[in-house]
């Protein structure tokens, strides 16, 4: 069984969302042990003891927003929302990676997801926000 299903059917973790089923879109993008991956591309059986980090695994011990899903929210970083999950996952182990990234940078973080509705500038700007509430900027 595929990871992704694994996390949806089996485990009803329904956040990690399912789009082209091979690849393309981004849209089911988990974390394993920290780095992005296509869970749609994954046998849930061959990530035995490793971490698996869903959207719904961003969120803080105390409930509160991870600074990705902040930032989404204050820059309108979705529309329908069916790509964020993936989107939110992918950006939030780039900014493990590169905290203070450009706009180049970003857009190249978020080259590999699609979005249908966004026209992509809000998520960008989602980005380079996320980077700043990373940082303690105000
Ligand atoms: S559903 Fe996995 S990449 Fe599109
Ligand atoms: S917000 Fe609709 S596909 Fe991205």
């Amino acid at each position: 069984m595929l990871l992704s299903d694994v996390l949806r059917h089996e485990l009803g973790l329904t956040g990690t969302h399912v789009g082209c089923e091979h690849g393309v879109c981004g849209a089911c993008t988990v974390l394993l042990d920290g780095r992005p991956v296509r869970s749609c591309l994954v046998f849930g059986v061959s990530v035995d003891g490793q971490d698996v980090t869903t959207v719904e695994g961003l969120t803080e011990p105390d409930g509160s927003m991870h600074p990705v899903q902040q930032a989404f929210q204050d820059c309108h970083g979705l529309q329908c929302g069916f790509c964020t999950p993936g989107f939110l996952t992918t950006i939030a182990a780039y900014l493990e990676e590169n905290p203070e990234p450009t706009e180049d940078e970003a857009r190249e973080a978020i080259s590999g997801n699609l979005c249908r509705c966004t026209g992509y500038q809000n998520i960008v700007a989602s980005v380079l926000r996320a980077a700043e509430l990373q940082r303690g900027e105000p």
